[in-house]
């Protein structure tokens, strides 16, 4: 669930191509996180999907002519006045290329267009069109003015083509346009100018190129970490090990794989970081004769011996207070099957950490593979608090608000201009 997304106002811009069916997938994710999604149809995107389709998933009206009137506040409001003012984000996807045109050029020769030119908040376009017309200059020069106004852009991807070629300008996943959608919405939040490195997954050290030593970890925590940071304005990063879930859109990605691997790019990251949370399973220790064959069986016993890797976390306490600033905040995950609360408060000190994270590992609901998590947060201060057993989105989404308050910004007002608010009733 994206919170982030609850209560507000989207305009769904839908222009005429045949991934046009794709904007369905998309307003119903949009819907389902309680957004209340306006769909505006050009009128060649009704030739490739009813606006009943729409007005069936949103449950509100779908919008196609310009000189409709819509009931607002016991008025009768001009149409793209009433959607445009009421918006607090503005998609267009698909964004065809004429459609991207007549947004560069400021025409309003439809609802559309027209409601667009009305709008002054945040605007995400999804474009999708055969390759020559993206790459055309008269495209390109049209999507650098509008990322010059400060005009989003997700895709298009390399892929198969209404054609039947393949190339650039297929239009990019409708879970990946909800993912930056949030992240479009959020920003100007309370973490608005921080930087929130998380890492997230089992590392898995190699014995020989076709095994590893790993662990169980999924990475959903981490995950839901770096959801939850985007979503409340943080520029977020995100350095994973091997995921079984799907990485979060609108974050940057660092891929690794072992111990060393992390701890390189965690520390490369350090300089730049305001807040360090390590969800990741990090491998304690790894094959220390690793080699570049597969090993064949033999008869014979055989023993791995193994060496310790570094401790990410208690490298980033250490150096804490040294000469460069370091970040403000530090976090670590314990999870635990034994002695939970001896081992969460000596993880805290010895990792010289503000925070520590318990959960037990060894219960069913919470931990490893599971959707849920039940943690108990260990604070610097001493402060101690078991939380009730949660889904993993909404632990990560309390851990942020800890953060928030933390940070001192329980009062951020959102930076970000507004559009000034007149609520729609119905149509
Ligand atoms: O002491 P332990 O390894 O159990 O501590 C777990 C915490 O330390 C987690 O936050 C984990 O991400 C982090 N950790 C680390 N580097 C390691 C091992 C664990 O950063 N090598």
């Amino acid at each position: 669930m994206a919170p982030i997304l609850s209560g507000k106002r989207i305009v769904l811009g839908v222009s005429g191509g045949i991934a046009a069916y794709k904007a369905v997938t998309l307003a119903s994710r949009l819907t389902q996180a309680n957004a209340l999604v306006d769909v505006i149809m050009t009128h060649s995107a009704a030739k490739f999907v009813a606006p009943v389709t729409f007005q069936g998933i949103t449950q509100r009206s779908v919008a196609t002519d310009t000189f409709e009137f819509w009931h607002d506040a016991g008025r009768l409001r001009i149409g793209h006045v009433a959607l445009a003012h009421a918006a607090d984000l503005f998609i267009i996807a698909p964004a065809t290329a004429h459609t991207i045109a007549r947004l560069a050029l400021g025409l309003s020769d439809d609802l559309l267009s027209i409601t667009a030119l009305s709008y002054k908040g945040p605007m995400l376009l999804a474009p999708a069109m055969e390759t020559n017309m993206w790459t055309h200059p008269a495209t390109m020069g049209n999507v650098q003015t509008l990322r010059d106004w400060g005009v989003d852009f997700i895709g298009p991807e390399e892929g198969r083509l209404a054609s039947g070629e393949v190339g650039e300008g297929r239009v990019a996943e409708p879970e990946d346009i909800f993912e930056v959608a949030c992240k479009v919405i959020g920003r100007g939040g309370p973490l608005d100018g921080l930087r929130v490195v998380i890492t997230a997954g089992g590392t898995r050290e190699p014995i020989d190129p076709v095994r590893f030593m790993g662990n169980h970890s999924t990475g959903k925590m981490g995950a839901a970490l770096a959801r939850a940071a985007r979503d409340l304005g943080a520029e977020t990063v995100l350095v994973h090990a091997p995921l079984a879930v799907p990485p979060p859109g609108g974050v940057s990605l660092v891929p690794v794989h072992t111990a060393q691997q992390m701890y390189a790019a965690v520390m490369e990251e350090l300089p730049q970081t305001d807040v360090l949370i390590g969800a990741a399973a990090v491998a304690d220790y790894r094959p220390s004769d690793s080699v570049n064959y597969k090993l064949k069986k033999s008869p014979q016993q055989q023993v791995i011996s193994l060496e310790r890797t570094p401790d990410i976390l208690h490298e980033v306490g250490r150096q804490r207070g040294e000469a460069s600033p370091g970040p403000q905040l530090v976090i670590g995950f314990a999870a635990e099957t034994n002695d939970l609360e001896a081992n969460a408060v000596d993880k805290l000190e010895r990792k010289n950490l503000d925070l520590v994270v318990l959960n037990d590992v060894s219960a069913p609901d919470s931990g490893f593979a599971v959707d849920t998590n039940r943690v108990t947060l260990f604070e610097r201060d001493g402060n101690r608090e078991a939380w009730p057993l949660m889904s993993k989105d909404e632990v990560a989404q309390a851990i942020m608000q800890r953060i928030v308050a933390r940070l001192g910004r329980l009062d951020w007002k959102r930076s970000q201009p507004k559009a000034e608010d007149g609520s729609i009733e119905s149509r």
